[in-house]
């Protein structure tokens, strides 16, 4: 089955026979000039099955849909010299004014190389929110007024510059839906993944136990959970200590 992306901002239909089958957890606008880039992202896998379960709901929102302008811009010149275009404010503020009239929001996010670095605290902590804009910037940047009075948080997927904040979005979605409470099996519980417990994860293993003369650690089929277990701590913290040295740090200190 398809999954059920808003391309513009239509009602929640979670209706099966006349009833309610789920109640949406959350609730994400994203405001953009091209929704077409969230095919793919948001239409497979994880992200995919929590929408047609009804646990998300993903509105994509057309930015040029909110221009006044014949030709629906959403960009203009800057004041003063310099290259590259700014994303004008009128067209922002008008989308966002208008979901803000629909309901409230917890954050209204901006996708931007200098914002916040996204990492799993962070995105823990989006996670308790239930409606949440994400703004995909554009061109040389947004107007700054945009960012002093419609926008309340800045996220930032990395320290390099992307083409456009789509991308970033997408991550940022992708990480907040997989742990809403059922978008997850048990197996791929969102609670053994890395960095959940300020670690990396273990390595794992499948069959064949012997590949090429490339075998599985014996301990893993030793039967003995609680030698497993403390085998895969071991390995975690030892990885940690290799990969992310800064963490590793953190976790002695703790
Ligand atoms: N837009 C452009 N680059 C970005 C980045 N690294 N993170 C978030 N949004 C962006």
């Amino acid at each position: 089955m398809a999954a059920k992306i808003h391309i513009f901002s239509e009602k929640n239909t979670n209706f099966a026979a006349g009833k309610i089958i789920y109640s949406s957890i959350m609730r994400i606008d994203i405001i953009t000039i091209f929704p077409e880039m969230f095919n793919g992202p948001l239409t497979e896998s994880i992200v995919k099955r929590a929408i047609n379960k009804g646990l998300v709901d993903i509105h994509l929102h057309n930015l040029r849909d909110y221009s006044t302008d014949k030709h629906r811009r959403v960009d203009d010149y800057p004041f003063s010299a310099g290259a590259g275009m700014v994303m004008m404010i009128e067209p922002v503020d008008n989308c966002i004014t208008k979901l803000k009239s629909e309901r409230d929001y917890d954050e209204v996010i901006y996708m931007s190389p200098d914002g916040i670095l996204l990492t799993q605290p962070v995105v823990n902590q989006l996670s308790m929110n239930q409606n949440l804009i994400m703004l995909c910037g554009h061109y040389k940047g947004i107007d700054e007024r945009i960012r002093e009075h419609l926008v309340t948080m800045e996220v930032s997927i990395g320290n390099y510059v992307l083409s456009g904040g789509e991308l970033a979005a997408a991550v940022l979605t992708d990480s907040l839906v997989r742990l809403i409470p059922g978008a997850l099996t048990d197996e791929t519980s969102a609670l053994s993944d890395s960095f959940q417990d300020g670690m990396v994860s273990p390595p794992v293993y499948t069959r064949p136990r012997e590949y090429k003369g490339w075998s599985v650690p014996d301990i893993l089929l030793s039967g003995n959970d609680a030698v497993i277990n403390e085998w895969k701590y071991q390995q975690a913290l030892e990885r940690t200590k290799i990969r992310r040295p800064e963490m590793y740090e953190m976790l002695k200190k703790n």
